[in-house]
């Protein structure tokens, strides 16, 4: 028999060629390609063999619907779309440290008191967990713990009719599978172990939680091919230096994503925020100049955010641009467009951008917040006290409207906001804009309409 040839893997993006190389030309990641045994039998097309014929049926009809999973932790069921659903495939990815087997740990044991769950890993001693859920009050909780890696034995263990409703294997990355060669961790190993495990939890009707973890560069190396075999993809992100964590869904099956869910990580492991305006806003001081408040949307929650600017005159020949929690390139085009379209220039000055509470901000909807909090910077003026502001920049410098703003609106309302500066409607085809009470609204049409509310005579 022929001996099998040998493949090679890129660990971070899955890709698969013949040849070694020091670069992965799929991804362009360096020193990432790895030997791994190849599958034992290559696909050979269909052969002779007869197939059996597949029923169909009609769309209209009956099926079963299982009830969701509640956990009880809010914010976590909110991102599953509302609890675990049976059956199902969940990865939760995120750095190292962050905080993914606490969170776990308080899920499962919550929902232990009523339900068969089993806690198996392979990175931590039965010790170590014992005593995280003794930190968490936990240490009563009817689960079932175990440490495992071999993904023969924990298919054995749990192909049982009685066997939990709820499994989590923490984390992917130390599983095996030992009809192959690769080490745990490779890409072929992660591959293998999650499509055993899910294959069983299709079978078997039980929730299946996969962690894993991330690189430096925020992408998950080799769990980052388990994206499509799971039901539901759940980062887990967060500054180290704060206590704030985003849980956010970035695929689900079952559910709607772009859904967040905010916790704290305090003594006692993590605690749900329901109120994530506030919190992030907790330490705003008021009337400085730079600073902001944003009303954006997470998923379909607004959420109320500080953006903080600093200008200062550049000491050496090309100026700083330093960006925390924003996208730097957006920076630089709305910094363009302050300039070209609105005789506002920066370009002389070191410029930082902060979002508050280590937060990030994807939403386009933040750049007339980020102008303002420029523009105030550049004055010297504050942004007027109890002020939300939102909008789109386009490179014209018109300011173009975004998603749900009565939502936002309500938000700012209820934190006690009593003024908003928001894009014009445009066209007869757009919905009136019905600001709850309390609040006094300002559109602006153009940002030099934005800038002249801090530089009087400056301005269009
Ligand atoms: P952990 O859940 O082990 O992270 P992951 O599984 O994502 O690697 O989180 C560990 C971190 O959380 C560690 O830095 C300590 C911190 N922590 C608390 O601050 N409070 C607590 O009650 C617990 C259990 C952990
Ligand atoms: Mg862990």
């Amino acid at each position: 028999m022929a001996r099998a040839k040998p493949q090679y893997a890129c660990q971070e993006c899955g890709a698969v060629s013949s040849k070694w190389a020091g670069r992965c030309e799929a991804c362009g990641a360096w020193n990432s390609i790895v030997e791994e045994a190849a599958p034992e039998s290559a696909p050979k097309g269909l052969g002779k063999g007869k197939g059996r014929k597949v029923e169909f049926v009609g769309l209209p009809g009956r099926s079963e619907h299982l009830p969701r999973t509640v956990t009880g932790i809010a914010e976590f069921d909110r991102v599953c779309g509302g609890g675990l659903v049976p059956g199902s495939a969940i990865l939760i990815g995120g750095d190292p440290g962050i905080g993914k087997s606490t969170l776990l740990l308080q899920a499962t044991a919550r929902l232990a008191s009523g339900l068969h769950c089993a806690y198996i890993s392979g990175e931590e001693s039965i010790d170590q967990i014992r005593l995280r859920a003794e930190r968490l009050g936990l240490a009563r909780a009817s689960l079932d713990l175990a440490t495992a890696t071999n993904v023969r034995d924990i298919v054995a263990t749990l192909d049982a009719a009685d066997g939990p409703g709820v499994v989590v294997i923490d984390s992917i990355q130390t599983m095996y599978v030992d009809t192959l060669e690769s080490a745990p961790g490779t890409v072929a190993q992660v591959r293998a172990s999650a499509s055993e495990i899910i294959r069983l939890a299709k079978r078997r009707g039980f929730s299946v939680l996969l962690v894993g973890h991330v690189t430096k560069d925020g992408q998950i190396a080799g769990p980052r091919v388990l994206e499509h075999m799971v039901d539901t993809v759940l980062y887990f992100e967060g500054d180290r230096g704060h206590q704030f964590r985003i849980l956010r869904t970035v695929k689900n099956r079952f559910g709607p994503t772009d859904e967040i869910g905010v916790f704290e990580m305090t003594d006692a492991g993590l605690a749900e925020v329901e109120n994530p305006s506030a919190l992030f806003l907790a330490e705003r001081e008021t009337d400085v100049a730079g600073s902001c408040v944003f009303a954006g949307l997470e998923g379909t929650r607004p959420m109320l955010m500080e953006i903080q600017s600093l200008l200062s005159p550049a000491a050496y020949g090309t100026p700083r641009r330093a960006v925390v929690g924003w996208d730097s390139g957006r920076l630089a085009m709305l910094m363009a467009v302050l300039e070209t379209r609105c005789g506002l220039a920066l370009g002389a000055s070191d410029v930082y951008l902060n979002v508050a509470g280590g937060l990030k901000v994807g939403e386009p909807a933040a750049d007339l917040a980020v102008a303002a909090a420029l523009s105030s910077a550049a004055s010297g003026s504050a942004v007027p006290s109890e002020t939300v502001v939102f909008g789109e920049i386009g490179l014209s410098g018109e300011v173009r409207p975004v998603s749900q703003p009565d939502a936002r609106l309500k938000e700012a309302a209820k934190l006690g906001f009593t003024r908003a500066v928001v894009p014009k409607r445009r066209g007869t085809g757009t919905k009136t804009l019905k600001p709850p009470a309390g609040i006094d609204v300002t559109e602006v049409a153009h940002l030099a309409d934005l800038v002249a509310m801090f530089h009087p005579r400056s301005g269009a």
